[in-house]
């Protein structure tokens, strides 16, 4: 068994990989060398990556791949995706095209709000607190006027901050509820920063106050953090189109195909099962954009998630209708997303990403992103209530399966000529190389 470590942070790179390797691993030499592999020979920029998170090792690659004629707004995208699920960015360019010449894809911001919270414990009389917070408030803008100065001066800062009763649903439990606008930065650094100085402001006039008495003085700050939760920092993306021009090339008339379409979003309406998947598929496009564009796709699946449960139970984040002969379908979901901070200014890639979106502000990012979303559930529920999703993500996974089984690129090229006409399980292809390799 591995003996724990003490200092591991402080040892070289090259210490680090050793002690990982013969740790670890059955073949040490061969995990270092793998290791180093995927070094990269420009030093500055794996010093760069090196830097972005505590004992790097190496670099872990996805595919960074492109989804074009996104036609968003009247403005024609190509959209930058880091994913490594085979069929996401084939499915996404697929709904592309297909909007494409239906209108485009329409976007809205319904708000830029962000939200972070000083969460601490009163154990007084509540008017008091009040009469207090009601006394301090300015203060709280005073003492971050430091933080807050570059922000404003741009247009944003903090909008406001709200005195919170808690205590139904926890003993002595108080929130300084706050909002802010951080324009194009997502704004987390900002926001915490703020929090911070909020709450030593609270403790220090609460010390210092004469509305509140002696045995209410000391208040108990808990957590300062912003919350991933910004249910007001909200984008719609959406399409429509005449029923008859969604085409019957899908094997069933258009009309069936606009109704099979809202029947499978009710679906996901009412059921969470379906509902997980349903929205997973959304992820695929929203996660890959997210992740191209340095954000933070954590935080956007946890707020998206929440979002989708807001009304007590876990529910699609896309719509769809069909009305006065139209087939309408939409995303709602919040996205506190920068273009600028953060990765966006330092990571090579994520800038090229952003320079082929055309170097968009924070709302058209939303708006994009929102899209990206939007267009790979209605490729998925598309294929879902026609031929089956199968058919289309085997089509993508072949390769791969290939690869695995250490096909040669002429075998690749003959069984991607094959499965063109023929449907590929994982075993129809197991199959079809071994008959190319003349084994029974
Ligand atoms: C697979 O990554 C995503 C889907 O399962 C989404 C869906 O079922 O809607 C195809």
């Amino acid at each position: 068994m591995p003996l724990p470590i003490e200092g591991f942070s402080k040892l070289s790179k090259d210490e680090k990989i050793r002690w990982i390797a013969e740790q670890y691993t059955e073949d040490p030499e061969a995990s270092i060398s793998l290791i180093k592999k995927y070094w990269n020979d420009d030093r500055k920029l794996q010093q760069l990556h090196d830097e972005f998170i505590e004992n790097t090792l190496t670099n872990y690659y996805l595919p960074l791949g492109i989804a074009p004629n996104f036609l968003i707004d009247g403005e024609l995208y190509a959209i930058p995706m880091a994913i490594e699920e085979s069929s996401v960015v084939a499915a996404a360019s697929k709904a592309a095209k297909f909007w494409l010449t239906r209108g485009g894809f329409k976007t809205s911001v319904l708000g830029t709000e962000k939200i972070g919270q000083v969460h601490f414990m009163y154990r007084g009389n509540k008017a008091r607190l009040e009469k207090f917070f009601d006394a301090i408030k300015p203060k709280f803008y005073k003492e971050t006027a430091a933080i807050t100065k570059n922000m404003v001066a741009r247009g944003g800062g903090i909008r406001n901050i709200e005195l919170r009763d808690k205590t139904l649903d926890l003993k002595d439990y108080f929130q300084l509820h706050c909002s802010f606008d951080t324009l194009d930065a997502m704004g987390a650094n900002f926001i915490n920063s703020c929090l911070e100085q909020f709450a030593k402001t609270l403790q220090k006039e609460a010390g210092a106050s004469t509305i509140l008495q002696n045995t209410e003085k000391d208040i108990e700050v808990v957590m300062s953090i912003l919350s991933n939760y910004v249910p007001q920092c909200l984008v719609r993306a959406e399409v429509s189109c005449n029923v008859d021009d969604l085409g019957s090339d899908m094997g069933v008339s258009a009309m069936e195909f606009a109704e099979k379409m809202v029947r499978a979003v009710s679906i996901a309406n009412v059921e969470p099962h379906r509902a997980v998947t349903h929205n997973k598929g959304i992820m695929n496009g929203i996660d890959a954009v997210v992740l191209a564009t340095g954000n933070d796709f954590r935080a956007v699946e946890a707020g998206i998630h929440a979002y989708a449960s807001r009304q007590g139970s876990y529910k699609s984040l896309t719509q769809a209708r069909i009305e006065n002969g139209e087939f309408h379908f939409w995303i709602e979901i919040p996205l506190a997303l920068g273009t600028v901070g953060g990765l966006t200014s330092l990571h090579p890639l994520v800038k090229l990403a952003l320079e082929i979106l055309q170097k968009p502000n924070a709302k058209q990012l939303m708006g994009i992103v929102a899209v990206a979303g939007l267009a790979q559930n209605f490729a998925a529920v598309q294929s879902l209530v026609t031929t089956g999703i199968q058919q289309g993500h085997m089509k993508m996974h072949l390769l791969n399966i290939l690869n695995q089984m250490n096909a040669s690129e002429g075998e690749k090229k003959q069984l991607v000529e094959y499965f063109k006409k023929h449907s590929a399980t994982h075993h129809a292809v197991v199959e079809a190389l071994d008959q190319l390799r003349g084994k029974s």
